[in-house]
């Protein structure tokens, strides 16, 4: 099992060496355009093995003839928000960044499943596909476990109770139309409309929907990684697992919910043909009508992307 991470910032070096941790992969390639700096990284994370007794080795580089035959590249490759910028102030200058990663994977792993983090992500997931041409199943993108993430540990610091018990899902886009589904969020089994008013949960769905630009706000130089690199590392063990785990992240979806040929945060079943199927959920009418809008608002952005390129 090869991996790859394009991009050597904070977020692809995060993941790179979450995904080293866990062991299950042969080796895990890191690529940056930078030079020295995911070959000084990649030494760095594995004079950690010895300490953490794991074996995975990463490899740093600056050149794509090394991340030749992976079986699942993670893109995180981009810039990232500074405070006050929406993920949609980056779209002229990372589609165009996204654009030249995407012609060196279909160059140099051809048959890898692929998972986008870069912002704004649900038209960077689009873009990659288009440029690469690869399969719509095999190119995905990263947002909704982070914000689901995000929405479950807003939940829990609300209650004062462990984050372990509480289960949220959210969908749509990872921006403005970005829909927690409190219909479905339990704490302890018990449905969060019971234990919360409407009003404490509308507070929580907006503080999921600003979750990223609240990190970012408080760093003012980049924005959030730990979380996100925990979403993006699940994904890529999914994969690569074959575990058919399912999950919420950007995906095609081809009908589902009413809804087709676009990218969108959708539950997904996860494994080495990438997305193995999108499954619906039971919405209430009000939660179906955000998706379907997310739907609309993105699809228009994602139909010339590749012009951006
Ligand atoms: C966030 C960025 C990574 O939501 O999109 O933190």
């Amino acid at each position: 099992m090869k991996i790859t991470v394009v991009g050597a910032g904070k977020y692809g070096s995060t993941t790179a060496l979450r995904i080293a941790q866990a062991g299950y992969a042969d080796e895990v390639v890191m690529t940056d355009i930078v030079e020295g700096l995911p070959q000084g990284l990649a030494l760095d994370m594995n004079q950690s093995r010895p300490i953490e007794r794991y074996e995975t080795r990463v490899v740093g580089t600056n050149d794509y003839a090394d991340t030749a035959g992976s079986d699942i590249v993670i893109v995180t490759a981009g810039k990232p928000r500074t405070p006050g910028m929406s993920r949609m102030d980056l779209l002229q200058d990372n589609a165009k960044i996204v654009g030249g990663v995407a012609r060196q994977v279909a160059e140099h792993a051809p048959d890898a499943v692929v998972i986008v983090v870069s912002n704004p992500l649900d038209e960077m997931t689009a873009l990659f596909q288009k440029v690469s041409g690869f399969p719509q199943a095999r190119v995905m993108g990263q947002a909704g476990m982070l914000d689901t993430a995000r929405f479950e540990d807003k939940i829990a610091e609300k209650l004062g109770v462990s984050p372990l018990v509480v289960e949220a899902i959210t969908l749509g886009s990872h921006g403005e139309t970005m829909v927690p589904v409190p219909s479905l969020a339990t704490v302890d089994g018990k449905p969060l409309r019971d234990v919360l008013s409407a009003e404490d949960i509308d507070q929580l769905v907006d503080a999921t929907r600003n979750g990223g630009a609240e990190v970012v706000a408080l760093l003012k130089t980049g924005s959030a990684y730990y979380a996100p690199s925990s979403a993006a590392a699940k994904m890529a063990e999914a994969v690569a697992k074959d575990s058919g785990a399912r999950m919420p992240v950007c995906a095609w979806v081809t009908g589902e919910y009413g809804i087709s040929d676009v990218y969108l945060g959708v539950p997904a079943a996860l494994g080495r043909g990438g997305v193995l199927r999108v499954e619906e959920l039971d919405l209430e009418p009000g939660e179906l009508d955000a998706l379907r809008a997310a739907a609309e608002a993105v699809r228009s952005k994602q139909s010339d992307v590749d012009s951006l390129v």
